[in-house]
Parts: structure tokens; C-alpha cells; sequence
């Protein structure tokens, strides 16, 4: 037998046993004329002891071993004599009969320790050395058991998991695709799949009801810390349902997570928010609603008072930050910058403090009677030792955008965005289309198979972008974990759709052909969902960046550094492709 037992595994009961451990070398330590050993694998870590004593050959062996040598040790379980209580097994030890150097190692490039010292670049080179530390294997220990519950749960509910393919067409309307040459097909490309969106609704017309599938998706897309350019759905899709059928069930699944993964029993529904209010009240379609911090609009109380920043505004609207009035000036001088950086883009921010006796005193003094001020004060429901931050702009939706970084930022310094506490909702009634300045047309919000609300589909000829969306998404702690509609199922519908998205009939029958015509052959009423699953486990996980639950993610330039992918090709791979690169200097 190659190991009798694992290195997370022996306990005080087995002492006397003879047994084989294999594993890695986490550490060496000599004392006297013992050496002694710690052996890591996934399950733990044991401690081995070598006694010159018993056996100088051996123990003089064990001095010579590296960090990461994988070896062989044979020996028998004993007591220890100082016990280590912070290790599942510190109450025992092996005292060694033999060694087998199964594989030296060269010095790792970084300390396999939980807090290493490897840079960022340094553990994605090394990621298999990375992923021997705990605190990454336990994150992928998270997603496996994320996805075993997650089949468990599907599966209970007569789901069927389906494959669809990776090599598919390229679909405009969504991100940019990632393209595959065909060598078969000379001049020709596939993509590989944005989502199975297509797809899954062809398996509801093939009449499987329930589908699911936990699927990698490509995006082309700028990166960020929740996107990864391959990340993974659990995407799913059912017929003869409605909306609230599928929210419920979801929820339920997400309940079914919460409890099995995080030991959280959620019992209330989650409060279901119109995407309107989203964006009226915290400025977000995705809110975190782990604290409040509500806009309030103050357009009536402080317009027309000789302040011309406010008075020029189309949009007024302030936070009231609970206890936040000890903020010093440069405390709030920084607040300013930060509202000011080009990303968030603010002109500027207005405070006003309510002071101990009720007073408020704010930085635009001079323009506002402390009535106003006491108005404003009421309007903010705000108390002694509260902070109003205040912005204005003549754009309402960007100065609310600009209003919800800073409430997120408010809500990190004063501590309110705890990771081990979680605020879910479903953002409801999204607008069917959003406006493409680059496009210079009406795009879809969430996707052109999205079904409008019965009551708003008269509403499609006369004013388009007033139509509201069968589409749903859920927010946990202002992250999207998941996103679905009901879908059109009509032929003719789905026609008008790319029809108001600018497609001529030709191009949507070239593009989306193969959907429209399926729909004339008994297409059922159905609709669905898909959940991020890297974004689920990273919540779980408490991380800040999907990345850190991928095995082998790309980084922040879509590189693979580990594989030097991408890369550029062979001149003779090229030729079978029939591919020029026009500018061979950029690829290198
Ligand atoms: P959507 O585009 O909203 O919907 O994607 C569904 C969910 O996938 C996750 N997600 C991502 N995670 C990591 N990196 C990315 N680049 C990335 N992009 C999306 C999010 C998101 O909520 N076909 C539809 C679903 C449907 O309608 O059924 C779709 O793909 O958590």
C-alpha cells in the first residue's frame, strides 16, 4: 500500500499503529538529535520524527530534506509530548522507521504558507505551487461542494443536465466573441458561447421541460474583479412556468446554498425591488443592501436659493451617514477627491453636519438660512452626530451613479459592508431596451429573447423605451449573482424585437434564423435563468476577485501567465488557416 492513511487523519486513538504517510515537506527542524518533519497534503499536515538515537542513517537523511520533497515515511504512531491544540493532528506524531525521497524539489519560487510572501504575478506563474497553499484549496474545496449541492438541488427538482456545444456562432448584441478558425471550413469562424442562451431555449422546444448545466462562458469584455473573460454558469431553463415559478424556485436554491454551504438559514422571501426604485433610491441595479443609506432627491428644498451649482442642477440628492459627523476636514476633503476621481467623475460634494444641539452647519453656510438647513434635516431624517453628503449634476442617472460610489464607499469606512453578513434581493421590471450612445440605437438590456411585460407590449410601437422586461436578476451584497427572463416564444414577436433593435429581415432571419423558424414549430411558453457560479463561491469564500475560486485564472490582461496564453502561431498553423496577421509587431 502506497500510504495507509492520509496526513490530516491520525488521532491520539490510533497511537501504537503502524502506518505510511506520503506527502510534501512543509518544514525541517532539527533539535538535539531529533529532526523533525511536517508533511502536508490536501487533508492536513503530520508530524514526523527522526531520532538519531534510534537511527543515525535516517535522521541524517531527514536533515538533507527540502521544502516540497515528496516523500514516503513509514513509522509508528505515538503520543506527543508537547501537544499542539491549533492542529487536528497535534496530539500525535510518527516516529519514523523509514524514508523514501519519492522526489526532490527545487526551491519553490515563493512559501507555501497560508499568508506567502509571492507576489500576485509570481503565484499565477507557479499556480500549481499556489494552489498547494490552504487558503486556495479551500476555495475550490467550496466550489466543488457549491457545485455537488447545486446538482443535488436540480436534480431533486427534475431538472435534466444537458451539454451544448463550445464551437457555435458568433451572435451579435451581447460582448465581443472569441472566434475559432475552421480549418474545415477555410475563411470561416466559430465563437465560443457567450451563454447557452440560444440553445437552451431550443431544448425547450425539444420539449426536456427542465434544463440545466454548469457551463464555461466566454466574454470578451474588459476585466474586473467579478469578470473573468471564461467563467462558469450555472445556467438553467424551464417550460409552462412564470415568472414567480421561477424566482421561487431559484430562491429556493439559493436558500438550499446558503444553508448547506454557510450553515445560514434564510426564511424570509427576498425582497423583490422594481428596477426603478434601484436606480431612484441607492443609484445601482445591483443595491447593497447591507445597509441602508437610501437617497433622498432634494431638488424642492435646496434649488432657488442663489447657490448656482444647485440651482443649475437637474438632479439633487444626498446620503445620511449615521454617526459620520466626527468627520474632519480632511476626512471629508478626501471624500471630495474621491467623488472626483475621472472614473466616478463628480464636480464636486457638498457636506452639512448635524451638530450635537441640533444645529446643522454645512459647507454652503452662506447660501442656506439654518431653516432650510432644519428642512433638510428632516427630509434626511438625519440626527445629532449624522453626516449629509450632498451631489448634484444635470444628468440625473450619471450623478445617481456617481451618488451610489459614494454610498458604497460611506458604507466600507464606517464598516457596514461585513462580509460574513449578506443582503439578497431580485431587481425586477428591468426596461426591455437601453440607449447606445456607440450605437446610436435602442440595444437590449438584457437580451433580445427577453419578453416584454404583457401590459407593455402596445407600448413597442409608439414609445419602445418605455417597455418593461419579464427579466429578473439577483443581488447579493451589491453583487449580480444571476440574471433570466421569461422568453418570447412567438416567431412573429421575436421578428418585431430585432426589428426595433435595427435589424432588417434579412439580417435577423441570417443571425437568428434558426431560433425564429423553431418558434413555428410548437415552441412552449418558457423562460429561465443563469447564476454566476465564480461569483457565488467568491461571496461564499469572503474574496475579493473571482479569481481567487478559479483553479487556473487569466489575469487582469486576459493572460494566462502560467501558459503564456495568448500567443502568436506558427506561420504553418496560419497557412492551414488560410489567417494573415496584417501586423505580425503587435502580436509579439
Ligand atoms: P448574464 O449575462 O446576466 O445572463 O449572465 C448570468 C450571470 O453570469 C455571471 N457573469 C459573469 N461572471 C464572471 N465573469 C463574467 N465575465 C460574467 N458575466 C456574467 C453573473 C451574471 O448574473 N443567458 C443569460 C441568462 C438567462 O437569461 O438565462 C445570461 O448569460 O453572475
Amino acid at each position: 500500500m502506497f500510504r495507509t492513511n492520509t496526513c490530516g487523519e491520525l488521532r491520539l486513538s490510533d497511537a501504537g499503529k503502524n502506518v505510511t504517510l506520503a506527502g510534501w515537506v512543509q518544514r525541517v527542524r532539527k533539535m538535539g538529535g531529533m529532526t523533525f518533519v511536517d508533511l502536508r497534503d490536501r487533508y492536513g499536515i503530520t508530524q514526523i520524527v527522526f531520532n538519531n538515537e534510534l537511527d543515525a542513517a535516517l535522521n541524517e537523511a531527514a536533515n538533507h530534506l527540502g521544502r516540497e520533497f515528496v516523500i514516503q515515511v513509514k513509522g509508528a504512531v505515538s503520543e506527543r509530548t508537547s501537544k499542539n491544540p491549533n492542529m487536528p493532528t497535534g496530539d500525535i506524531e510518527i516516529l519514523a522507521s523509514e524514508l523514501n525521497i519519492l522526489n526532490p524539489s527545487e526551491v519553490p519560487p515563493f512559501t507555501i504558507e497560508d499568508e506567502s510572501d509571492g507576489g500576485d504575478d509570481i503565484r499565477m506563474r507557479y499556480r500549481y505551487l499556489d494552489l498547494r497553499r490552504n487558503p486556495v484549496r479551500r476555495n475550490l474545496e467550496l466550489r466543488h461542494r457549491m457545485t455537488m449541492e447545486v446538482r443535488r438541488y436540480l436534480d431533486s427538482k427534475g431538472f435534466l443536465e444537458i451539454e451544448t456545444p463550445m464551437l457555435v456562432g458568433s451572435t451579435p448584441e451581447g460582448a465581443r466573441d472569441f472566434v475559432v478558425p475552421s480549418r474545415m471550413n477555410q475563411g470561416q469562424f466559430y465563437a465560443l458561447p457567450q451563454s447557452p442562451q440560444t440553445l437552451k431555449q431550443l431544448l425547450m422546444v425539444a420539449g426536456m421541460d427542465r434544463y440545466f448545466q454548469i457551463v464555461k462562458c466566454f466574454r470578451d469584455e474588459d476585466l474586473r474583479a467579478d469578470r473573468q473573460p471564461e467563467f462558469t454558469q450555472i445556467d438553467c431553463e424551464m417550460s409552462f412556468i412564470e415568472q414567480n415559478d421561477i424566482i421561487e424556485l431559484f430562491e429556493g436554491m439559493a436558500k438550499h446554498l446558503f444553508k448547506e454551504i454557510r450553515g445560514i438559514e434564510l426564511t424570509e422571501p427576498f425582497i423583490r425591488m422594481p428596477w426603478a426604485d434601484a436606480m431612484k433610491y441607492y443609484g445601482s441595479d445591483k443595491p447593497d443592501l447591507r445597509f441602508d443609506m437610501r437617497f433622498v432627491e432634494l431638488m424642492d428644498t435646496l434649488k432657488g436659493h442663489g447657490f448656482s451649482v444647485f440651482d443649475n442642477a437637474d438632479y439633487i440628492g444626498g446620503i445620511c451617514a449615521k454617526g459620520a459627523a466626527s468627520y474632519t476636514r480632511k476626512q471629508l476633503d478626501a471624500l471630495t477627491e474621491f467623488v472626483k476621481r475621472p472614473q466616478i467623475g463628480a464636480k464636486g460634494m457638498v457636506y452639512a453636519r448635524v451638530e450635537a444641539d441640533g444645529n446643522v452647519k454645512s459647507s454652503v453656510d452662506k447660501f442656506y438660512s439654518q431653516e432650510v438647513l432644519q428642512q433638510l434635516r428632516a427630509e434626511m431624517n438625519a440626527g445629532p452626530g449624522d453626516l449629509i453628503l450632498i451631489l448634484s449634476g444635470d444628468d440625473a442617472m450619471k450623478t445617481r451613479k456617481q451618488l451610489c460610489e459614494l454610498r458604497l464607499e460611506m458604507g466600507r469606512q464606517l464598516g457596514l459592508r461585513d462580509k460574513d453578513k449578506f443582503a439578497c434581493l431580485w431587481v425586477v421590471d428591468f426596461p426591455m431596451f437601453e440607449w447606445s450612445d456607440e450605437e446610436q440605437r435602442l440595444m437590449a438590456m438584457h437580451h433580445p429573447f427577453t419578453h416584454p411585460k404583457d401590459e407593455d407590449i402596445a407600448l413597442l410601437d409608439t414609445d419602445p423605451a418605455a417597455v418593461r422586461a419579464d427579466a429578473y436578476d439577483m443581488v447579493i451584497n451589491g453583487v449580480e449573482v444571476g440574471g433570466g427572463s421569461i422568453r418570447i416564444h412567438d416567431s412573429a414577436l421575436q421578428a418585431k424585437m430585432f426589428e426595433i433593435l435595427g435589424f432588417t429581415p434579412e439580417k435577423a432571419q441570417e443571425q437568428f434564423g434558426f431560433l425564429m423558424n423553431a418558434f413555428k414549430f410548437g415552441a412552449p411558453p418558457h423562460g429561465g435563468l443563469a447564476y454566476g457560479l465564480d461569483r457565488w463561491v467568491s461571496l461564499f469564500a469572503g474574496l475579493d476577485s473571482i479569481r481567487d475560486c478559479i483553479a487556473f485564472p487569466k489575469n487582469n490582461s486576459g493572460r494566462d501567465v502560467m501558459l503564456d496564453a495568448p500567443a502568436p502561431l506558427d506561420q504553418k498553423q496560419l497557412d492551414e488557416l488560410s489567417i494573415a496577421v496584417v501586423s505580425p509587431d503587435r502580436q509579439a
